[in-house]
């Protein structure tokens, strides 16, 4: 026989005068001896336990960190619970810390055993979780924040995913707290959890962003094309008879194909190769083999409209040549998304004249997306870590250097004057242990900087969010298109391109130059493993966090000096609003 535990276990908040309001959270049957399930009630995470014939509720987060304690490891002789992340112990039956480095006791909540079902007091719940988040000298940690509402189903030992949003937004039933609100300070999950992944797809990539797809100067005639990706999406860049150029997703109607096999080509329409259902080139269907069957028998139904089953397409924009596209239909123009300071810059590089692409490279990197963005917004590694780039005068500390955010936060550019390597001071040489006296080039003409732009920089970076990074590196210009994998990795796609002015010294200039960067470039390989350590140290290292509190003067936002990461801290300002976390 099950017994109930709802009487003297309430805490403080839930004395048993205060009303009840039983609503059940799971089925006996799934909450094995010596097991526990994790649920969710109202936004509240809850750790149900069962101790032979006793079902016990506590807090479902440890009060240390943000450990799930329906993962951590039950001890039934003693009733105790570890948290899986730190170890912290406790009771289970009164919720009582046993050991650091738990911070507080847990809080209990009434159960009641009715049949096969276990019913939770929300009430209690409810009360307990405004009590908590009133106190304010509770640690941010400890607190257990609104989630995403939504009663839970059940599994065993770990925190199950029920109850999706109806519009099919990923739901988070484990809680997901920010140290102490401080944007200093990051955590981990941000980079290493797969739901906080799947949810960036939704509200970033698939949301009111723009994303850059293609440069018009790759499609330049009616029926080329160049698959392309919005985050992780495929999608087919086309441009149609009447000029248009249309962004749809490359996944067949039919049965979901991939049907887009080229990266690049023209064509008169897209043939899937599964079954051959056929689609023009804004993406239209407009033929299906087989319609009415043969001879009377098969076919698609008499109703079926091929104007009903089109591909899915993209809201589409184009700036000085470069194409975006968006999911969202309601969303302001592209000037107005990089805002006026942003746009400058964009229009410093892009000033008019007609591209002319001089070729690709693509890598995978085996590191989280944003990791890249937070590169080019960290002008403090780039005197540090490279030694071309310090030796070479290209960015030193002490140059002229800007490090502009736009309003929002989610667009940046790191912008820098070129200096003679002599001009660095001995003060910022003894700092930069990479630099190296008396390095020269046998091939000096590397180093030219033909002046060629409205910009008072040599250099800019721009970071345009979410997935294009724009390089103008003194005379060698590209694009960088980022293309998410995962939490863990990401495809990054490289468009080269000059002028058509263009004459072939200057074309041969911008190529010798484009050695400065690419996937081993003198500058970017050393980028790219910088960006594999920090995804290890992350992935190896579980339940960590980490800091990013230089130039606290800045608290958010643009900076002109280059030992700062206020940049990084006001992109996530901008990504914690949009991710609701
Ligand atoms: S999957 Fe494309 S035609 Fe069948
Ligand atoms: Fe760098």
């Amino acid at each position: 026989m099950l017994k109930n535990f709802h009487d003297g276990l309430a805490t403080a908040s839930c004395m048993t005068s205060q009303k009840v309001t039983w609503q059940k959270v799971a089925s006996l049957d799934v909450l094995r001896d010596g097991e526990a399930i994790g649920i969710d009630i109202a936004g509240t995470t809850i750790a149900l336990f069962r101790l032979g014939d006793e079902v016990h509720a506590t807090s479902g987060i440890c009060s240390h960190e943000f450990g799930v304690l329906a993962d951590g490891f039950i001890e039934p002789a003693d009733g105790t619970v570890e948290c899986p992340l730190h170890q912290a112990l406790f009771d289970i039956r009164t919720g009582k810390a046993q050991c650091a480095p738990a911070t507080a006791d847990l809080n209990v909540y009434p159960v009641r055993i009715d049949g096969s079902d276990i019913l939770i007091d929300a009430a209690c719940v409810q009360r307990a979780n405004e009590a908590t988040l009133a106190t304010t000298a509770a640690p941010a940690a400890a607190r257990e924040p609104a989630a995403v509402p939504g009663l839970a189903g059940a599994g065993h030992g770990r925190i199950q995913n029920a109850n999706p949003a109806s519009d099919g937004a990923a739901t988070f039933t484990r809680q997901y707290v920010w140290p102490d609100d401080d944007l200093s300070v990051i955590p981990d999950w941000v980079y290493t959890d797969k739901l906080v992944y799947d949810r960036e797809v939704e509200r970033i990539f698939h949301g009111r962003t723009w994303n850059y797809v293609a440069l018009e100067a790759e499609l330049p005639s009616t029926g080329d094309f160049i698959r392309s990706n919005v985050g992780p999406t495929p999608v087919v860049v086309a441009r149609a008879a009447d000029g248009s150029i249309n962004v749809f997703e490359n996944r067949c109607m039919h049965r979901a194909a991939e049907f887009c096999r080229e990266l690049s080509g023209t064509a008169k329409e897209f043939i899937c190769p599964y079954h051959q259902w056929t689609y023009d080139l804004r993406g239209n269907l407009i033929g299906i083999p087989f319609r009415r069957g043969i001879g009377g028998k098969g076919g698609m139904p008499a109703d079926f409209k091929l104007q009903d089953h089109n591909l899915r397409r993209l809201n589409v924009t184009s700036h000085r040549g470069v194409v975006f596209a968006s999911y969202a239909d309601e969303i302001e123009s592209f000037a107005d998304y990089l805002g006026p300071e942003v746009l400058r810059e964009f229009e410093a590089t892009f000033d008019g004249r007609k591209l002319n692409v001089l070729g690709h490279y693509r890598h995978s990197l085996p590191g989280n997306w944003k990791l890249y963005h937070e590169n080019l917004k960290d002008p403090y590694h780039a005197t540090l870590l490279h030694t071309f780039l310090v030796t070479f005068g290209l960015l030193v500390a002490g140059n002229r250097s800007l490090m502009l955010t736009d309003g929002s936060g989610r667009h940046g550019v790191m912008a820098s004057a070129k200096s003679d390597a002599k001009s660095v001071s001995g003060d910022a040489k003894k700092e930069m242990r990479n630099f190296q006296e008396g390095f020269t080039l046998r091939e000096p003409r590397l180093m030219d900087y033909v002046e060629e732009f409205d910009s008072p920089w040599s250099v800019t970076m721009a970071t345009i969010w979410p997935n294009l990074i724009l390089q103008r590196e003194m005379n060698t210009l590209g694009i960088r298109q980022i293309v998410p994998t995962g939490p863990h990795e990401f495809i990054m796609k490289w468009t080269m391109f000059g002028f058509e002015g263009d004459d072939e010294a200057m074309t041969r200039h911008r190529l010798r130059q484009g050695n400065l960067m690419g996937p081993a470039g003198f500058l970017g390989l050393e980028d790219n493993e910088a960006i594999k350590f920090v995804q290890d140290g992350m992935q190896r290292v579980p339940g960590g966090k980490h800091l990013v509190k230089l130039d606290p003067q800045t608290p958010a936002g643009t900076t002109d000096t280059l030992i700062s990461e206020a940049a990084i801290r006001a992109m996530y300002r901008h990504w914690r609003h949009e991710m609701g976390l």
